[in-house]
């Protein structure tokens, strides 16, 4: 018999419930449907609506229950649809008919907006751990690199060259923006939706802020229609979570181009690569492609959930049960790429010389030599003109600037000097470049020191975070 059989005169066909069911998907909400009828039931109790012993009884079967499905013990079933009436279900069959008390002054469609609120005010706080140590081990790599240079691109040309610890740092700096996303969303996602009933709240004299206390809420959903219909929660993490992926994604890409043999610039560590079952030579970067192709799946789960949600009336509506799958799928997806990354960054090897080498071979210090020129008093534009003449004769000689002569350069202007050489040197041309936020030694250790104090404050939110 269905909890909700009453009204029925025939058995639902058999097909229609395994394909309305959700319990497929929605029994990783367990433990936060537990934890939330707990403190639906001590709410119950304080206000009066059950009696004590009621009360007593309903929270020990909860907790008999939550551990029998932890164990596997208990058969979580589909004729029961979802987790919620699976749990009561549970519950009822343990401790008899005052099981069926629980459910006093309350819907599925506030408990499963609850259950969703509590997942993901976990996952978020996860998710910033994670970031946290990918942007550790960014950091390491900045640390360690501070001397090394390597060209820096535009267009995916050589175009001026920056230190590696800027390159790692310009990460970090995502990162953190991700991080602080996630937390503000905390702000939407931290109100507590139960009390609202199927839609315009209940008859019963509930207290809606003893369970939002309870359930360590900031504070309760002003209006039940609202509570009940509201997932731009999700729609914000999936988002949020878009953000991140595309920011991983970026990273991959230069990961994969880093260690191909045109590049020659990191190498990942053996650990974090896989082989080919036909080429004996192959490394392959697996994990950054990987982890770039997965992009695409968050992508596809905020495109989803936003066109589920678009032109449904309120408020609740079946549609809705399409809420989970992507958010959950979105939280793993991300939780394996976060997990890998840390350690595969830390563990990359840098390859410095190579990295100069390519600096050497470019015309990245092209800039340099027009700033030279200004320098010297003529007017920019005409400075870019004649180093483009000087680039365009370099190119028919087969030489880089640093190869040419005195001479060479005099011909083209004569405000040129021999200081020429040393103001074209990549340690040079990096080091002009000292305005807050360039790539100058001086500049970066002031962004190694502004990402050292987020990484601690990061820390520390989370330390006061997770205790709450
Ligand atoms: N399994 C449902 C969901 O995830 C729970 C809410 C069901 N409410 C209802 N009125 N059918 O959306």
């Amino acid at each position: 018999m269905k909890l909700w059989g009453g009204r029925f005169t025939k058995p639902t066909n058999q097909l229609v419930e395994e394909y309305t069911a959700s319990i497929r998907f929605d029994k990783k909400l367990a433990t936060y449907d537990v934890q939330g009828s707990l403190a639906h039931v001590r709410m119950l109790k304080k206000c009066g609506i059950v009696t004590d012993t009621e009360a007593d009884m309903i929270v020990d079967g909860l907790q008999t229950v939550a551990a029998k499905i932890e164990t596997g013990e208990a058969e979580l079933n589909e004729a029961h649809e979802d987790i919620h009436m699976n749990v009561e279900k549970l519950l009822i069959d343990e401790i008899g008919s005052v099981g069926g008390k629980l459910h006093t002054g309350r819907s599925r469609n506030d408990q499963v907006a609850l259950d969703m609120r509590l997942y993901l005010r976990d996952i978020v706080l996860e998710l910033i751990q994670l970031l946290t140590a990918v942007q550790q081990s960014l950091y390491k790599q900045a640390e360690s690199n501070m001397d090394t240079i390597l060209p820096g691109y535009t267009h995916l040309q050589r175009a001026q060259p920056v230190l590696f610890a800027h390159h790692m740092l310009a990460y970090v700096f995502m990162f953190q923006r991700d991080i602080e996303r996630l937390a503000d969303s905390l702000k939407r996602i931290n109100k507590m939706p139960l009390g609202a009933g199927a839609l315009a709240g209940t008859t019963f004299p509930i207290d809606r802020e003893y369970v939002a206390q309870e359930l360590h809420f900031d504070s309760i959903c002003e209006n039940s229609l609202d509570a009940v219909s509201d997932r731009d929660f999700v729609v914000e993490f999936l988002s949020d979570a878009s953000i991140i992926a595309m920011h991983l994604s970026r990273l991959c890409e230069e990961m994969v181009q880093w260690s191909s043999a045109e590049f020659n610039f990191i190498e990942l560590d053996d650990a974090f690569c896989t082989g080919s079952s036909m080429m004996p030579q192959k490394k392959n970067p697996d994990v950054a492609e990987l982890v770039r192709g997965k992009t695409g799946r968050v992508y596809g789960h905020l495109n989803g959930m936003l066109t589920m949600l678009k032109g449904l009336p309120l408020a609740y509506n079946k549609d809705m049960q399409e809420d989970k799958e992507g958010m959950f799928d979105t939280a793993e997806t991300l939780r394996g790429a976060l997990s890998l990354f840390a350690p595969m960054i830390e563990t990359m090897a840098v390859k410095k010389v190579s990295m100069y080498e390519a600096v050497r071979q470019d015309f990245s210090n092209a800039t340099d030599l027009a700033d030279y020129l200004t320098g010297k008093g003529m007017a920019f534009r005409d400075s870019h003109e004649a180093v483009g003449n000087i680039v365009l004769y370099c190119i028919h000689h087969n030489k880089y600037l640093l190869d040419l002569s005195l001479d060479e350069f005099r011909s083209f202007s004569e405000v040129i000097e021999a200081d020429i050489f040393e103001a074209l040197s990549p340690e040079m041309v990096v080091n002009a470049r000292q305005a807050p936020g360039g790539t100058a030694v001086q500049s970066v250790r002031k962004q190694l020191e502004k990402a050292a104090d987020l990484l601690k404050e990061n820390h520390a939110w989370y330390q006061r975070k997770s205790k709450q």
